[in-house]
């Protein structure tokens, strides 16, 4: 199967179609390591609305690396730092949802963030990017959001829609997706405006 053959043990490719001819790669992460992340959710819903794309959706346990630290980084750079990378580069757009922790980043994705910015500080590469955050609270993971807005632009994401889905737990239903249908309307809307902005 196209793909399957080199994605690690919990990345999935979602286009179940050998023959078909896909628009545009797309890379997607949930900014969490969670095995029931919602997060992770949340990308899995809104990637059924680009089936017509090759999805390479990653899982960060298979970019498990040491705490980042300079003293490390003199020996060299993990491979799944530059896997990381690569899969950036192979793709036309990302979509991604970040965890909240801490009001910030988690630090499963920030470790990723660190070790891949130090081989190239463009991790985001100039593509396009769907960037998202949920949680159960009613902030919808704004903080962490609001972070990567500002930032995310000095690192390479050229952010063209943002979406924040708060109360996780009540507007999202594991078999229907979000189910709150002003939510659903707003993301359907920034969903139609970012394919717009593929060229
Ligand atoms: C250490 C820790 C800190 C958290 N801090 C925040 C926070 O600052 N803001 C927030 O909205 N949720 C916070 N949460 C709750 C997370 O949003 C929640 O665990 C969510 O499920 C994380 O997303 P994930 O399931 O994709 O990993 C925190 C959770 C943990 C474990």
């Amino acid at each position: 199967m196209k793909l399957s053959l080199f994605l690690s043990k919990n990345s999935v490719n979602l286009n179940i179609d050998n023959h078909r001819k896909y628009n545009m790669k797309v890379f997607a992460f949930a900014g969490s390591n969670s095995s029931t992340s919602i997060n992770k959710q949340l990308v899995k819903f809104v990637l059924k609305s680009f089936s017509d794309h090759e999805i390479n959706l990653i899982d960060l346990n298979d970019y498990n690396m040491p705490i980042f630290s300079v003293d490390l980084e003199k020996n060299g750079f993990p491979e799944e730092a530059h896997r990381f990378l690569d899969n950036i580069a192979e793709s036309d757009f990302i979509i991604c949802s970040l965890a909240e922790n801490n009001r910030s980043y988690s630090a499963a994705f920030k470790n990723v963030f660190d070790w891949a910015s130090r081989i190239n500080v463009k991790v985001f590469q100039d593509k396009p990017m769907l960037l998202m955050t949920t949680s159960p609270g009613g902030y919808g993971g704004g903080n962490v959001m609001a972070e990567a807005l500002k930032f995310f632009p000095q690192f390479g994401a050229i952010i063209k829609e943002s979406f924040s889905l708060p109360k996780f737990y009540e507007n999202f239903d594991l078999n229907n997706g979000i189910i709150n249908p002003e939510h659903l309307s707003t993301l359907n809307e920034k969903i139609d405006n970012f394919k717009k902005q593929l060229s």
